[in-house]
């Protein structure tokens, strides 16, 4: 059996009359990572907030670390890291001691050699003594991830680690959160990055509105989408013209001989779809599974893209 590292149910959170999350249900298996996905005000980091005891939720339950966040706050802060979505990075202190200071607040008694092996992990080294109002974003990030490894964390909350970084820290950061997995931690992560999600995560949910509007494996959200189809193409248009009448939902392509036929994609569908044609003795010279990439599973589950519709 799998543990929970977070287990929510009915979870809303209202501030005055803005309803910010509806009743949204989720669990993250112990040792996996776990994608929020949503645009601009959607609120991933009020999500973040509560699971991490820095607000109360209005309704339902909300177990992290095998806590529940309304009675055992000071237990679930005791297990968990939280790297926010603005850097918690003292300016006036350097890189060293700005972890330094992380190893002394810590309860927990770390490694002398820690606050070096993490400037070393996070390619800090050269700017180690440098006062970190010098860093670049970047820098800073990735300073505020290793200051919230200092305590050794079983579970990880990253809110939007990677935004405003350029591809080769988003790459770094991304390395990190893999190697992190590989040592057992659990990673809840926020992004409004489709790829990133898809790159990181074991789990997706998307968030929009208040509610999580989809859940799954990166694969099972590309399948669940009506665009999944396969294409099949072939040699002449009288096989082309028995094709499309022998699969009515399918659209056609005259110029490429090609047929495009709704399909979830699975290997149950496409078999089925093989044996019509085989049935009819029509062979296709090229097949292919087309799934759609999560930019679509977003628009065709949100009616929008991933940006903010504007305020009119
Ligand atoms: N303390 C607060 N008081 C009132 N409204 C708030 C408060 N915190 C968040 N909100 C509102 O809740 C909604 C969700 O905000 P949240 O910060 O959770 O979104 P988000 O998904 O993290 O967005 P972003 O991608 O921009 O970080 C927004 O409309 C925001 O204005
Ligand atoms: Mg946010």
């Amino acid at each position: 059996m799998t543990t929970s590292a977070i287990a929510v149910t009915g979870l809303r959170k209202a501030f005055g009359d803005k309803t910010v999350l509806d009743g949204i249900d989720f669990d993250v298996p112990a040792g996996t990572v776990f994608a929020l996905l949503g645009p601009n005000g959607a609120g991933k980091t009020t999500t973040v907030h509560v699971l991490t005891t820095l607000i109360k939720a209005d309704g339902g339950t909300v177990r992290v670390a095998g806590y529940d966040v309304a009675n055992d706050a000071k237990a679930v802060r005791s297990a968990i890291g939280v790297t926010g979505q603005f850097a918690a990075v003292d300016e006036l202190l350097t890189g060293r001691e700005n972890l330094q200071l992380m190893v002394d607040l810590s309860p927990v008694n770390a490694d002398k050699r820690i606050v070096d092996n993490l400037l070393e992990r996070f390619e800090l080294t050269e700017a180690a003594d440098k006062s970190a109002a010098t860093y670049s974003g970047g820098m800073r990030r990735k300073l505020d991830l290793a200051m919230t490894l200092v305590g050794n964390p079983e579970l990880i909350f990253l809110d939007e680690p990677t935004t405003g970084l350029d591809p080769r820290s988003r790459r770094t950061m991304w390395t990190i959160i893999r190697e992190l997995l590989a040592d057992g931690v659990t990673i809840f992560l926020t992004t409004q990055y489709l790829d990133e999600a898809d790159q990181l995560a074991d789990r997706i949910a998307v968030l929009d509105k208040g509610r999580l509007v989809a859940q799954g494996t990166p694969d099972e959200l590309k399948r669940q989408l009506p665009g999944t189809h396969v294409r099949f193409r072939f040699d002449s248009v009288a096989d082309l013209d028995m094709a499309a009448r022998i699969f009515p939902d399918s659209t056609r392509d005259d110029d490429a001989l090609a047929l495009r036929v709704p399909s979830d994609g699975g290997t149950r569908s496409v078999r089925g779809l093989l044996d019509r044609l085989d049935e009819y003795s029509l062979n296709a010279g090229e097949f292919s599974v087309n799934t759609p990439d999560l930019d679509d599973v977003f628009l065709a589950l949100t009616g929008h893209d991933t940006t903010e519709v504007p305020a009119k």
